[in-house]
C-alpha cells in the first residue's frame, strides 16, 4: 500500500508468518516484506510456503519458505528456529493458519470439530508459545488472523465460532501474561475478503452466495486481501505500538449489525 504507508516502514524487522503461502496471509507477507520486512513464510505445503517465499524474493524482498503444521509444536519451533538462525531476530508472529469446512454440527464428526480447533486455536497458541522466546523483548508483536466469527454465531461454522472465540480470549490473555516483557498481542478479526479459500467455501454458489451475505454487511461488499493486510502492517508499524490485547474488526460494519438491519 505504497499510497498510504511510508516505505521501509519494517526495516530491520524480521517476521514470521503462518499459513502464507496463500490467501490474506501471503498478502500480509507480501506488504511486511514490501515495508522492508525479511519474511519466514510457514506452511503444512512447503512448495507453496516457498513460492509465495520467491515471488518476495523476485520482487526484491528478503523472504524463505519453510514446512510446519501449527498443530505440532515441534515443528513451529524447528521453524522459527530457522527463522532466526537466517534472519537473526524476531520481531513479529503472524498466526495465520486456519482451517475450515461448511457444516452443521450435525455434519460433522468430532474429529471433524477438532481438526479446525486445532488449526485454529492451538495452532495460535503453538506459534505463540513457541515464538515468545524469539521475539524481541521489547517490540515483539503477535498477530492472531481472528474471523467475525468469534462474536458472530454463524450456522455451519460452529467450529470457526468456538475457535476463533478461543484465538480471541487467548490473545487478551496473553497481552496480559507478556504485556510487561514489551511483546504486544492483538487479533484483527475480517468479516469476508475476496478471492480467499474461507469465501469460496462459505460461498460456493458464486453471485448467489455472495450476494446474500453481502447483504448483511453495511459497506455492501467484501474488503480486499490488500486492507486486510494493511491494518496488519499499520499495527505492526510504529503506529501501532500502543494497541495491545485487543480484537480489531475489519468487516465494512458486520459486526454493528444486529439480527435485523
Ligand atoms: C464434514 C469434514 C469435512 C466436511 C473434513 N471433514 N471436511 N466433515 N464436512 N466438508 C472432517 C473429516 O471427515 C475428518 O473427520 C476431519 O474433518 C479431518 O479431516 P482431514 O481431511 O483428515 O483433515 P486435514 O487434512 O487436516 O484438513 C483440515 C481441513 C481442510 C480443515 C478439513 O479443509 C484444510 O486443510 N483446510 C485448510 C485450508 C482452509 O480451510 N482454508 C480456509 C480457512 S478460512 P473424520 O471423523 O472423518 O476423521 C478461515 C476463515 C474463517 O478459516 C472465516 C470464514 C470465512
Amino acid at each position: 500500500m505504497k499510497e498510504v504507508f511510508q516505505p521501509n516502514l519494517l526495516s530491520s524487522k524480521v517476521a514470521f508468518v503462518t499459513g502464507g503461502g496463500s490467501g490474506i496471509n501471503q498478502r500480509i507477507a507480501e506488504q511486511f516484506a514490501e515495508a522492508g520486512a525479511a519474511v519466514a513464510i510457514m506452511g503444512r505445503d512447503r512448495n507453496k510456503a516457498e513460492a509465495a517465499a520467491s515471488l518476495i524474493r523476485e520482487a526484491g524482498g528478503q523472504a524463505i519458505g519453510l514446512s510446519g503444521d501449527v498443530r505440532n509444536h515441534d515443528q513451529v519451533s524447528a521453524a522459527l528456529y530457522e527463522t532466526n538462525k537466517e534472519f537473526g531476530r524476531l520481531d513479529i508472529v503472524v498466526a495465520g493458519a486456519a482451517g475450515n469446512f461448511v457444516a452443521r454440527a450435525t455434519g460433522m464428526s468430532a474429529n471433524g470439530f477438532k481438526t479446525v480447533i486445532d488449526i485454529d486455536l492451538l495452532g495460535t497458541f503453538n506459534t505463540a508459545h513457541a515464538a515468545y522466546e524469539y521475539l524481541a523483548k521489547p517490540g515483539g508483536l503477535v498477530l492472531a488472523i481472528s474471523a467475525v466469527q468469534s462474536t458472530l454465531p454463524t450456522v455451519t461454522q460452529s467450529h470457526v465460532c468456538a475457535a476463533k472465540a478461543g484465538v480471541d480470549m487467548l490473545i487478551k490473555t496473553l497481552a496480559i501474561e507478556w504485556g510487561q516483557t514489551g511483546i504486544r498481542c492483538v487479533g484483527i478479526a475480517p468479516g469476508p475478503v475476496g478471492d480467499t479459500e474461507g469465501m469460496k467455501r462459505l460461498a460456493p454458489d458464486g453471485k448467489a452466495s455472495w450476494d446474500r451475505i453481502l447483504g448483511h454487511i453495511p459497506s455492501r461488499r467484501a474488503a480486499s486481501q490488500d486492507e486486510i493486510a494493511s491494518l496488519a502492517l499499520f499495527l505492526a508499524s510504529q503506529g501501532g505500538q500502543y494497541i495491545n490485547g485487543t480484537i480489531i474488526p475489519i468487516d465494512g460494519g458486520q459486526t454493528a449489525v444486529g439480527s435485523y438491519e
